[in-house]
């Protein structure tokens, strides 16, 4: 595995991943990624906003995948697509037909999560997988007990990771359900970027890369990763 870490504070931070999505699009200006929700990507997210502003143009091919949302998220106020939509998307000109959504509706959910799995691939599969890092080691919303071998599917967030969720929504919703690449999906990128910022996410970093691979840290099976680029701020990185 080639891992390449970046140590970075803000506004060098967010600059930095959206340079590596500026490489990535250089190389090839219609590359599929996939991006991820939560309070982390925020600051990359409007360094690419401020960007699209003075230049569109590396953006108008780019093509998105998602990575996780809620199960049923069509229905309620509070969905991850909506979230990218509002950070990302519309800065950056990306309409539905640029997006593969992942599908989040229960009716026939497993036939949709196959679907959403050959369809990524028949896109070519994702060229480059930006992941934020959850508070117990999860990715997407493979909470730990995910193994590598995981695909696109519903899945029961871990109490930990619903009261984190929580604290997103000002409208008192809990989400208790979700649909998530896997990890096996996730693994299948051909570049990943991990995102981390902030001193509560020191320890699971250091757990993440530097300890065992195993379903007790889901992000640990990103040392199984092809080409692995951290992009961590000072606080994020203490204990690396
Ligand atoms: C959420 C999302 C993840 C995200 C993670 C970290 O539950 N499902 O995709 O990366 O938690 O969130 P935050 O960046 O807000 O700490």
């Amino acid at each position: 595995m080639a891992v390449n870490i970046h140590i970075v504070e803000e506004p060098r931070w967010g600059a930095t991943a959206a340079d590596l999505l500026a490489g990535c699009l250089k190389a090839k200006p219609d590359a599929l990624v996939s991006f991820p929700t939560g309070h982390t990507p925020l600051p990359f997210y409007a360094e690419l906003a401020g960007r699209a502003a003075a230049d569109a143009a590396p953006f108008r091919r780019l093509r998105a995948v998602m990575l996780d949302d809620y199960l049923g998220a069509t229905a309620l106020p509070s969905n991850f697509y909506r979230w990218l939509r509002r950070e990302l998307f519309d800065a950056i000109g990306l309409d539905d037909s640029r997006l593969l959504r992942i599908p989040s509706e229960p009716d026939g959910i497993e036939q949709a999560c196959s679907d959403f799995e050959r369809a990524l691939a028949a896109q070519g599969g994702c060229d480059l997988q930006f992941l934020g890092l959850g508070g117990n080691g999860h990715i997407g919303f493979n909470d730990p007990g995910a193994d590598a071998a995981t695909r696109t599917r519903v899945v029961e967030l871990a109490p930990e990771t619903a009261r984190a969720n929580a604290e997103y929504w000002t409208n008192g919703y809990v989400p208790t359900r979700a649909v998530t690449q896997g990890i096996g999906t996730i693994l299948a990128a051909k570049r990943i970027c991990l995102l981390v910022r902030g001193p509560a996410k020191a320890d699971m970093l250091r757990r993440a890369l530097h300890g065992p691979i195993g379903a007790e840290v889901p992000a640990s099976f990103l040392q199984q990763a092809p080409e692995l680029t951290v992009i961590a701020d000072l606080a994020a990185a203490a204990r690396l």
